[in-house]
């Protein structure tokens, strides 16, 4: 992306805020980044199709909004998997594929694969027969669907919804301008935020403020920083881990309020937890599978890109978030048409 594009889709990036995030010298060759993409492609078409698998793009930027496919089922994280969450919704962009061929005056092609007549026919279901258990509704959560800013902070700081209140220095709410176009998601506080309260403070932290100014856009400024859970979760020897899913499941509804109240135009899920967790997929989905793909939360348009974290371990991979981030700019100019 040349600088005089940059300034002109308004998103300002510049070779030195590109240096910032300490890719310029790599992703400046955008083919490269495209090759990446291609060859993902290629290896996902190659691979055996799973019911959590999601299409790809043959290019980074632009590129037209596309569904996201039926979440996997999540038999062993039901909490979650019966959140609403869990069901992306149709694409608000028309799609790019050819349209289903009609024969002119009947039916569609597709319907000769079902018994036409006996679609037309009424089906009667005798009365009680569909009738399934209502789902038992948390009180909790139902309150929380009606909190307004100032109330669902007070409940997230006196949160005892899972065990990790019990190790907690502070509740990590969240941070940024309440009516942001961009919403970044991470996983969960780690030490420096659990001290401090405020999430990505640390070395990740800074790598992503660099990727938000390679965007046009930074923390509190049209932007706002969130993570899957508000405690720091760790384990028996007091290292960072990943949040399970009950305690995911515990802590979603205060996101999902965050995200109603919001009303972001994209999200940006920061790595597999938030992306799974968001999507409602198979916990072993890899984020490579998920990239290069608009997935949905709801009706909001969805890039997975990678953890900043882990991209400080893996710098081979900080191209490919560059395409995430592409990816993500023009589906953001693409809603606001
Ligand atoms: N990693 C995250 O996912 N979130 C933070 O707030 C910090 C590190």
């Amino acid at each position: 992306m040349s600088e005089q594009t940059n300034q002109e889709n308004g998103f300002g990036s510049s070779l030195a805020l590109l240096d910032a995030l300490g890719i310029g010298p790599v992703w400046v060759r955008r083919e490269l980044a495209v090759e990446e993409v291609q060859e993902q492609a290629q290896q996902q078409a190659n691979a055996t199709p799973t019911a959590a698998a999601v299409e790809t793009v043959e290019s980074p930027s632009p590129v037209p909004v596309q569904p996201a496919r039926e979440p996997a089922p999540m038999a062993e994280r039901p909490a979650v998997q019966a959140s609403p969450v869990a069901a992306p919704k149709a694409p608000a962009a028309p799609m790019p594929r050819s349209a289903p061929v009609q024969e002119e005056g009947g039916p569609p092609a597709w319907l000769d694969e079902m018994d036409f007549a006996a679609s037309l026919e009424p089906v009667l279901i005798p009365e009680g027969e569909d009738d399934e258990p209502a789902p038992a509704v948390d009180p909790v959560i139902a309150r929380i669907k009606q909190m307004d800013w100032p109330q669902l902070k007070e409940q997230v700081a006196d949160c005892r919804r899972c065990g990790l209140c019990q190790g907690r220095k502070k509740t990590v709410f969240g941070v940024g301008d309440e009516k942001a176009k961009w919403l970044f998601i991470g996983e969960g506080p780690g030490r420096n935020e659990d001290i401090q309260g405020e999430p990505f403070v640390g070395p990740a932290g800074k790598l992503l403020d660099n990727m938000l100014v390679s965007m046009g856009v930074k923390r509190g400024d049209n932007a706002y920083i969130a993570n899957i859970v508000k405690c720091r979760p760790t384990d028996e020897t007091g290292r960072d881990r990943p949040p399970s899913p009950q305690e995911v499941a515990s802590c979603l509804p205060y996101l999902q309020r965050q995200i109603e109240l919001i009303q972001p135009t994209v999200l940006v899920a920061l790595g597999k937890t938030a992306a799974i967790s968001l999507l409602g997929l198979d916990p072993t989905t890899p984020v490579a599978r998920l990239r290069g793909t608009v997935h949905r939360y709801q009706e909001l348009p969805l890039v997975v890109t990678y953890h900043p974290a882990y991209l400080l371990r893996s710098l081979q991979d900080k191209s490919k978030t560059w395409a995430d981030l592409c990816l993500a700019m023009s589906t953001y100019q693409a809603q606001a048409r």
